[in-house]
């Protein structure tokens, strides 16, 4: 399949239909100088661009260069084709503090998530002042390329944390099968999709009007780590599953309903005089109707690093969400869901990150972030 374009309006990796594998990396900035922050987004985008399409990370390549000199490319991808591979950037709240003269720049929409109920967030593995997520068919594409950027910021930025997730949670277009996540449901049925094309311009593009003329065209991107206690959902029964989510496992129909696409009907009641969908199912403490019609662009992975040393699997969903104002959207939604989900008894909000997604980089003599410096 064809490279997706680098260069455009908005940065790929949002609307783009999910790939199946991801790479997210968050970085602190370890320079104090903004001329090596600029250069270094300068340095990222021309790499970025070769990558997406195929190419090595460098004008010379793995083995190209001078035999002296280290590789521009780490050579891993070598031989191997652009896989899908979009790159897409986005800068913490913490890179508005004082350093860099940003101050007056950070957006309101970047306000400090809430402290959410129940959550157990780890610092070492939340927040970070750039991030840089990296979708592809194949891991090792993914990895590649969040290597290289690494590479090319050593001694301007450190690497924070950094996921890996494999086996997309959601389907961001309607030509792509709904996906299942690792409680065995499908996931991202009602999801917003590209094809949305009224509700991706009311609710996912960030405009000038909204407050920071320099997000036009971006958008919020929230992410949470969240681990499943699978060992205990597996000892669950299938009707509990059900009711928990308010839809089939089956198909992904509405309890109550056929098929997956089937529309919600909270107020439905089955022969015993109960609504099919609970009222405190997923679904519906997730449902826009009750958010102000507020949606999110789902994007999430499975993820499992291994297992814990207790014997149980270290696994769970990464969850990615992009929108244009987390404090409408994310904010609400997850409110609802940290205080009466069931599923709460079953996950575990580890790690939490919130970035300003800037708008696509135009053409060559562009750079990311360009229009905030
Ligand atoms: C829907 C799973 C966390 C927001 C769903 C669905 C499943 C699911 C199976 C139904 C299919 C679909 O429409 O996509 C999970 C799991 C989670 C999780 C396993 C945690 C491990 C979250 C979080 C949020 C969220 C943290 C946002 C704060 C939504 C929304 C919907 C949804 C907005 C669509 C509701 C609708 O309009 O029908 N989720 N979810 N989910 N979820 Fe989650």
């Amino acid at each position: 399949s064809d490279p997706f374009p680098f260069y455009g309006e908005h940065q790929a990796g949002i609307v783009t239909p999910a790939q199946d594998r991801l790479h997210f990396v968050a970085f602190d900035v370890t320079t104090s100088e903004k001329a090596e922050l600029v250069d270094l987004l300068q340095e990222w985008t021309a790499a970025a661009a070769r990558l997406t399409q195929g190419r090595e990370a460098g004008a010379f390549g793995a083995v190209g260069g001078a035999a002296e000199a280290a590789p521009d490319d780490t050579g891993e991808a070598l031989g191997l084709p652009a896989s899908g591979l979009t790159l897409t950037i986005g800068f913490g709240a913490s890179l508005f503090d004082e350093r860099f003269g940003l101050a007056g720049k950070r957006p309101a929409a970047l306000a400090a998530l809430p402290k959410f109920p129940g959550e157990q967030l780890i610092p070492e593995i939340s927040g970070g002042d750039i991030c840089v997520q990296a979708c592809a068919h194949d891991p090792q594409v993914a990895v590649h390329a969040i290597r290289n950027l690494a590479r090319i910021g050593f001694g301007k930025v450190s690497v924070r944390w950094s996921q890996l997730g494999f086996g997309r949670t959601s389907s961001t277009s309607r030509a792509q099968a709904t996906p299942r996540n690792l409680m065995g449901f499908k996931d991202g049925t009602n999801n917003m999709k590209l094809e949305d094309a009224d509700l991706v311009r009311e609710q996912l593009w960030a405009t000038a009007q909204d407050g920071s003329a320099w997000m036009a065209g971006g958008s919020y991107l929230v992410t949470r780590k969240i681990r499943m206690m699978v060992e205990t959902w597996d000892r669950t029964s299938l009707a509990e599953q059900e009711q928990i989510f308010g839809r089939n496992k089956g198909e992904g129909a509405p309890l109550g309903k056929k098929a997956e696409f089937d529309l919600l009907d909270f107020a439905a009641k089955g022969a015993d005089g109960q609504p099919h969908i609970k009222d405190d199912a997923h679904v519906r403490l997730a449902h826009p109707s009750f958010h102000g019609n507020a949606h999110l662009l789902r994007r999430g992975y499975n993820f499992v690093d291994g297992s814990d040393g207790l014997g149980r699997l270290d696994a769970g969903l990464f969850f990615i969400a992009y929108q244009r104002d987390p404090r409408k959207q994310f904010v609400p939604v997850q409110l609802s869901l940290a205080k009466s989900d069931p599923l709460n008894e079953y996950i575990k909000h580890v790690s939490s990150g919130l970035f300003a997604c800037p708008p696509g980089v135009r053409d060559a003599g562009d750079y990311w972030g360009r229009p905030l410096f």
